[in-house]
């Protein structure tokens, strides 16, 4: 069942400059449960497509078209009050800082009983233990007499935990997280993705896993939207698309990861930098840095579907041998 539809979603800031166009007609679907990965370098629109979906968009910043469909409720230009109700139960977010979702006057236990008490009539006792539950199965030793530390008294890696457990204790129809495992250490990362999947998965809970550690959303994701310069230039279930992505800026991305590279062989980086998306090029945007671009690159770009899969580009990749 699709929980939410996106179509041809633009979000531009109109600076002094010009608009400058940071999410340029994205459009997706996410089913129920579904964990989706959104992937591409800094500056490519992915934070600006997560603030847009919940309404959070900072002036000059502003949806200037496209529709948002949650649970067949148009999300554009929804009523404030509206978006801050769905915010509370239905949508949640985690962000790279943790401290934007804790309140540091008030233990971890008060506000994870707080927040389990604003849409569950449970007593004290038992939202108690509800909380250290969810603090232990995030890898929080000693949970129950955490509970009574303040969030300075937490490192970094436990704070994320704890806000994690908190986007999820009302059994959200959507999460969205935006990097919240990139301030960590690796072995955290992977403790936290591991878990905050199985706990999304028993709930129900969709996700939308945004990150520019494609290892990272290889690991947690069913399927992976990568973007560039404010488009998503490819999309697809996650194993099909890593194993033979079609678009030659997803191969870049993979080329460029120590794990898939051969072993003694230097990485290969992606020449160039992400285009200022003031006065992007006719036709692809990726072209200047393309190893396949050709003169057809610079006219309107081609959207090829297939078995699930999309990619816009002139020459998608075949398959490698
Ligand atoms: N306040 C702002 N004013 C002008 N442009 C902005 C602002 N915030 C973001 N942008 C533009 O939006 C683009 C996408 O930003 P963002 O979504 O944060 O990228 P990502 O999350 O993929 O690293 C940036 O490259 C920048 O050009
Ligand atoms: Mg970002």
């Amino acid at each position: 069942m699709t929980l939410l539809q996106v179509r041809a979603l633009r979000t531009h800031f109109l600076t002094r400059a010009g608009a400058v166009k940071a999410v340029d007609g994205v459009s997706f679907d996410l089913q129920r449960g579904e964990i989706l990965g959104l992937v591409g370098e800094s500056g490519s629109g992915k934070s600006v497509t997560g603030f847009s979906l919940i309404g959070l968009v900072d002036p000059p910043g502003r949806v200037v078209g496209g529709s948002i469909r949650f649970d067949g409720q148009e999300l554009v230009d929804l009523a404030v009050t509206r978006m801050r109700e769905l915010r509370g139960r239905r949508i949640a977010m985690v962000f790279q800082d943790p401290g934007a979702t804790l309140n540091p006057v008030l233990t971890i236990g008060r506000q994870m009983v707080l927040a389990v008490q604003a849409h569950r009539r449970l007593s004290e006792r038992a939202a108690r233990a509800l909380a250290a539950e969810r603090l232990t199965r995030l890898g929080i030793p000693d949970a129950e007499a955490r509970l009574d530390a303040y969030p300075h008294e937490f490192s970094g890696g436990m704070r994320q935990r704890v806000a994690i457990a908190m986007a999820l204790l009302h059994k959200p129809d959507l999460i969205i997280a935006d990097g919240p495992t990139t301030a960590l250490d690796v072995s955290i990362q992977a403790q936290i993705l591991v878990e905050m999947r199985a706990l999304a998965r028993e709930s129900g809970t969709a996700l939308i896993w945004i990150s520019h550690d494609l290892a990272a959303v290889a690991a947690v994701a069913d399927r992976i939207m990568v973007m560039y310069a404010g488009r998503i230039v490819e999309s697809g279930p996650v194993r099909a698309t890593l194993a033979a992505p079609r678009h030659p800026y997803t191969r870049g991305l993979l080329d460029s990861l120590p794990a898939t590279a051969q072993p003694g062989a230097r990485l290969r980086q992606i020449p160039g930098n992400t285009p200022a998306l003031l006065s992007l090029p006719p036709g692809c945007p990726f072209a200047p840095r393309c190893g396949y671009a050709d003169a057809a690159c610079v006219t309107d770009v081609p959207v090829i579907e297939h078995d699930g899969r999309m990619a816009r580009c002139h020459h998608p990749l075949e398959p490698r041998p």
